[in-house]
């Protein structure tokens, strides 16, 4: 491949300039894309937007509500994005708004990044075994089928086909010490692309879940003894450090374009190999 030179942006649509002159469009130029769960610049989602809209895409993104909308326009100003929602998906009827606003200004999605998760901290800090069957349903609510209602919502607005993805972590299939009651929440998580995936394969619509390695984020430091699991992927991942938001981004943007096409219903790992670490 040619070495890319510049991005260009001619109206709402990224060509990329190659050194012999050629321009052609970016790999996602024209695709709509919803990116829920930035609350400021360190978001996994942030890194995902940035590299989705690199690739061209045009992007929606939501906000949680009035005091996160500032931060969030702080990241958006950046990515030239100006269709922001607010969407908190424990609020009866916000989703269907939000899935309604992006029906009214574009009429189709091609992809959507769902990077959200909460958990009562009280859960959040207890054994699974002492977990209480609210935290629980809320933590399930909240990170898991708050995905499973996107996907639905989606649906018929990816006409030709599109892109899911939400944001798992290891804790989901190993007992990650810590992670708690996060664990079968990112377990169900990822049963769950595994079901869309398969079934709305056949309407050419992929799911996936990206999971990364542990990163400071503003839901990471709810965690208990966070920086532990921070210290101990530094240690023992085989590439010795932490990965970055972009690199995080940079598979999204991967996964969203046609070069995926061929991928469906996975767990993709961007955590510097430490999950294949004994
Ligand atoms: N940071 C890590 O180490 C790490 C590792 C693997 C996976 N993840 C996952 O990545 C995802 C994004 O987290 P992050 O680390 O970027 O943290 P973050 O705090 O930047 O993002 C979490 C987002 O969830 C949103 N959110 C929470 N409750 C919501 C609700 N009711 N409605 C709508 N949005 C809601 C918040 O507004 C925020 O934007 C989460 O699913 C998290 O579990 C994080």
């Amino acid at each position: 491949m040619r070495p890319n030179v510049a991005s260009r942006r001619l109206g709402s649509v990224i060509f990329r300039r190659y050194r012999d002159g050629m321009t052609i469009p970016a790999p996602l130029a024209g695709k709509k894309a919803l990116i829920v769960g930035i609350a400021n610049g360190q978001s996994i989602a942030a890194g995902c937007a940035a590299a989705l809209r690199e690739a061209g895409a045009e992007l929606a993104v939501t906000y949680l509500n009035e005091k996160a909308e500032k931060h969030v326009r702080a990241v958006t100003e950046k990515l030239d994005a100006d269709f922001l929602i607010p969407l908190d998906v424990r609020e009866p009827g916000a989703l269907e708004r939000c899935f309604a606003a992006v029906t009214e200004r574009w009429g189709r999605l091609d992809i959507l990044l769902h990077s959200i998760a909460f958990a009562p901290r009280a859960d959040l800090h207890a054994r699974v075994t002492d977990s209480s069957r609210d935290g629980f349903l809320q933590a399930m609510d909240v990170s898991c089928h708050s995905f499973i209602r996107m996907a639905k919502l989606a649906e018929p607005l990816m006409r030709d086909g599109g892109t899911l993805m939400t944001v798992s972590f290891y804790g989901a299939e190993k007992a990650v010490e810590n992670y708690n009651l996060m664990g079968p929440v990112k377990a169900a998580l990822e049963a769950s692309v595994r079901a869309i995936a398969a079934e709305l394969g056949p309407k050419n619509i992929r799911a996936h879940a990206i999971s990364p390695g542990p990163l400071l984020t503003r839901a990471a430091s709810g965690i208990d003894r966070f920086d532990e699991l921070v210290e101990r992927a530094k240690e023992h991942s085989p590439g010795r450090r932490l990965v970055t938001i972009a690199e995080i981004g940079a598979l999204a943007a991967f996964l969203a374009t046609d070069a995926a096409a061929g991928m469906t219903g996975g767990v993709h790992y961007v955590d510097a190999g430490y999950n294949i670490v004994g």
